[in-house]
Order: structure tokens, then C-alpha cells, then sequence
């Protein structure tokens, strides 16, 4: 089989493997489709703190059965699969505690293991979720990146009567986007993107804030009338934008929801948290949210074909990662297809 290999940041081939053997709790996948992510593009260029190397990328992907270990019990030969990437020990405090996705060793496959980019991938049992078998395998591909969407509505307590503030019109914003919208809220958006936030526009933002030509605190009080923003997600990844959330932009009793990994310090003040009892919480992957989120889409409760842009062979993932980089205006979501 075909698979696709970062070797090394920078250096990017197909190489032929053996099909993985499955063990008695695992099935084999023969993937269909796979979602291009931020954080691949990141282990491509070398820019991902938790990834290592060589590595088979792909955390998003979805397949069909083919092979069944013995004591499988939930999957059977044909089943359509999407596969939850999130490994944990099952014994630390984390996963003691019903958070196994922040679990102390927590393993990604696509970063801490080879993921999907591959004709073949096996996986355990208990990272599999049945998909409708109607549901074309490209739109399928963009379960996990809405599991994000699920675990930041949980993280933030995301409901109908919050006024929110979405920071970065990426796939992820606009998904958190579409999540907030299911939920009733009322919700602003803010980039520097304009075709980005003309399609936030299109997905029923009630506000859409571009940070270059307004500013963002006159665009809170027009939107809140000054009370500020009951919840504010920070899907920038940019740390300046993030302080101005925590510093300008909150109402008392407010929340920020903390979704980029920068490794870059800022300043940040005692009284801006404690004034208003101000929380700032972090989010990781997901937690055990696939089947909300399947769901969703079997409920037509969001719109995944509106998050995939482009299609690529999975071979000319080379291609799609420099169309990814150089296309920011064109592209949300890239899959490849197998
Ligand atoms: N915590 C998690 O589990 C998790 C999961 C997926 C993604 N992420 C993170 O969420 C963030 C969003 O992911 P994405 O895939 O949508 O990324 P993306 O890079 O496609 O989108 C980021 C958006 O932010 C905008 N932006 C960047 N800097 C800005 C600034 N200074 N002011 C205003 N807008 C700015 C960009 O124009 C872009 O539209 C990334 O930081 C990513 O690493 C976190
Ligand atoms: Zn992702
Ligand atoms: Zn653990």
C-alpha cells in the first residue's frame, strides 16, 4: 500500500508499505478520505511542538471496514468508520476524571502515531464511530475538526442567551460558528480576511468584525450595547489578540476559550480576571464528542459541505499542502481522497 510520510519538516514522500496486521481488538481501515488540518501543515513545516518524526500524517480520516479482529464488537466488514484520534492511558488523573483528551501521555494519531494519510490504517475498537452510509466520504472527513466545535461549546458552557465573539474565520472559527448558531446565540466574528468573513456572513454571523479597518472594542459596544462578550473564543492563534480578549473585550462573569498553542509570552493583568470574575479556559481535541457530532450531521444541524473547499489525491499531498499555504483566501477545508 500507498502511504504518505513527513520525514522530515520540509520533506514530504509516497512510500510503499506493508498493510498493517490487526490485532484481535482492531479492525482494518481501508481509508476513503482524510481532512488537511492546520496542525499537518504545522508537523510539515517543521512547526509542531508535540509531533515527532517520520510520521504518517492525518488525524482526520474516515474508512471503510475490511477486516474485523476476533473480539470486535462494534464494527463489522462494510461499516463506514470515522475514526476518533485521541488515545489515552485510562489511569491518570485526566482520564480518572472523565478527561482522557487531556490525558498526562495523550497520543494523536497523525502526531504521536502514523495517522491517515495511508491506504490502509489499524485501529482499535473503541476509536471507531459508525457513520451513515450516505454520507459522501469528503463531508465525513470533517467529523473530528466539528468535534472541536462540540468540546469548545462544552469548555465555554456555550448557550442560546450568550452574546459571542469568535476570534479567526479559519475552518475551526467557522465551525464554532455554525455550533453557536444550532445553539441560539448571538454571535460576532472577527478576521482579517474579508472573503473569510464574507463566508462567516453567509453562515449567519450577526456581526463580522474585520480587526485591519475596525476596531474591535467600538465593534463590542455597538454589538453588546458595552456589556462586553459573554463568551469569546480565541481560534486566531495569535497571542495579541488573545490579551485584547482577555483584557478589552469580556463581560463580568464572562469566559474566554483558549484554542491556539503558542509557546509566546504576554503580559496579563490580576484585575482584568478578578474585576469580573473573568474565566479563561483552555480546550483540547475532544472528548468522547464524535457521536453528538454524527448526529449533527444526520440532523442537518450544521453544514459541513460548507467547510470543504478543494479535493486532492491523497498522493499529491505535497501539492495540497503548498495549495493550503499559498491559497488562504480560496481554501477552509482541503481533503484527500483515496
Ligand atoms: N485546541 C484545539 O483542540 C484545536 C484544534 C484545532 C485547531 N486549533 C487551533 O485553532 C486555531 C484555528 O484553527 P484553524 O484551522 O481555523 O486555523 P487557520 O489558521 O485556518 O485560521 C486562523 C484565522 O485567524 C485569522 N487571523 C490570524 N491572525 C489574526 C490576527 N492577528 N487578527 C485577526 N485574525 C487573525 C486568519 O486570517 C485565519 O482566518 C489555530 O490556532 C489552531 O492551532 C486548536
Ligand atoms: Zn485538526
Ligand atoms: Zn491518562
Amino acid at each position: 500500500m500507498k502511504a504518505v510520510v513527513v520525514e522530515t519538516p520540509e520533506k514530504i514522500t509516497v512510500v510503499e508499505r506493508d498493510i498493517p496486521e490487526i490485532t484481535s481488538t482492531q479492525v482494518l481501515l481501508k481509508v476513503k478520505a482524510a481532512g488537511i488540518c492546520g496542525s499537518d501543515v504545522g508537523i510539515y513545516h517543521g512547526k509542531n511542538a508535540f509531533a515527532t518524526y517520520p510520521r504518517v500524517v492525518g488525524h482526520e480520516f474516515v474508512g471503510e471496514v475490511v477486516k474485523v479482529g476476533a473480539d470486535v464488537k462494534n464494527a463489522a466488514v462494510g461499516d463506514h468508520i470515522a475514526v476518533d484520534p485521541v488515545v489515552s492511558c485510562g489511569h491518570c488523573y485526566a482520564c480518572r476524571t472523565g478527561r482522557h483528551n487531556v490525558c498526562k501521555t495523550v497520543n494523536v494519531l497523525g502526531v504521536h502515531r502514523d495517522g491517515g494519510y495511508q491506504e490502509y490504517v489499524a485501529v482499535e475498537q473503541n476509536q471507531l464511530h459508525q457513520l451513515p452510509k450516505d454520507l459522501p466520504w469528503e463531508i465525513a472527513a470533517t467529523v473530528e475538526p466539528y468535534s472541536i466545535g462540540a468540546q469548545v461549546a462544552h469548555q465555554g458552557r456555550l448557550t442560546g442567551d450568550d452574546t459571542v465573539l469568535i476570534c479567526g474565520a479559519g475552518p475551526i472559527g467557522l465551525i464554532i460558528l455554525q455550533v453557536a448558531k444550532m445553539k441560539g446565540a448571538k454571535v460576532a466574528i472577527l478576521d482579517v480576511v474579508d472573503s473569510r468573513l464574507e463566508t462567516a456572513k453567509e453562515m449567519g454571523a450577526d456581526m463580522v468584525i474585520n480587526s485591519k479597518t475596525k476596531d474591535p472594542v467600538e465593534a463590542m459596544n455597538e454589538f453588546t450595547g458595552g456589556e462586553g462578550f459573554n463568551l469569546i473564543y480565541e481560534a486566531t492563534g495569535n497571542v495579541n489578540v488573545l490579551q485584547m480578549c482577555i483584557q478589552k473585550l469580556p463581560s463580568p462573569a464572562g469566559r474566554v476559550v483558549v484554542l491556539g498553542f503558542s509557546t509566546v509570552e504576554f503580559p496579563i493583568r490580576q484585575v482584568d480576571i478578578m474585576s469580573k470574575e473573568l474565566e479563561i479556559i483552555g480546550t483540547r481535541l475532544n472528548n468522547y464528542r464524535f457521536p453528538e457530532v454524527i448526529e449533527w450531521f444526520k440532523e442537518g444541524k450544521v453544514d459541513p459541505k460548507s467547510i470543504v473547499t478543494n479535493t486532492f489525491p491523497f498522493t499529491e499531498a505535497d501539492k495540497a499542502f503548498q495549495y493550503n499555504d499559498e491559497h488562504p483566501e480560496n481554501v477552509l477545508k482541503i481533503v484527500l481522497t483515496f
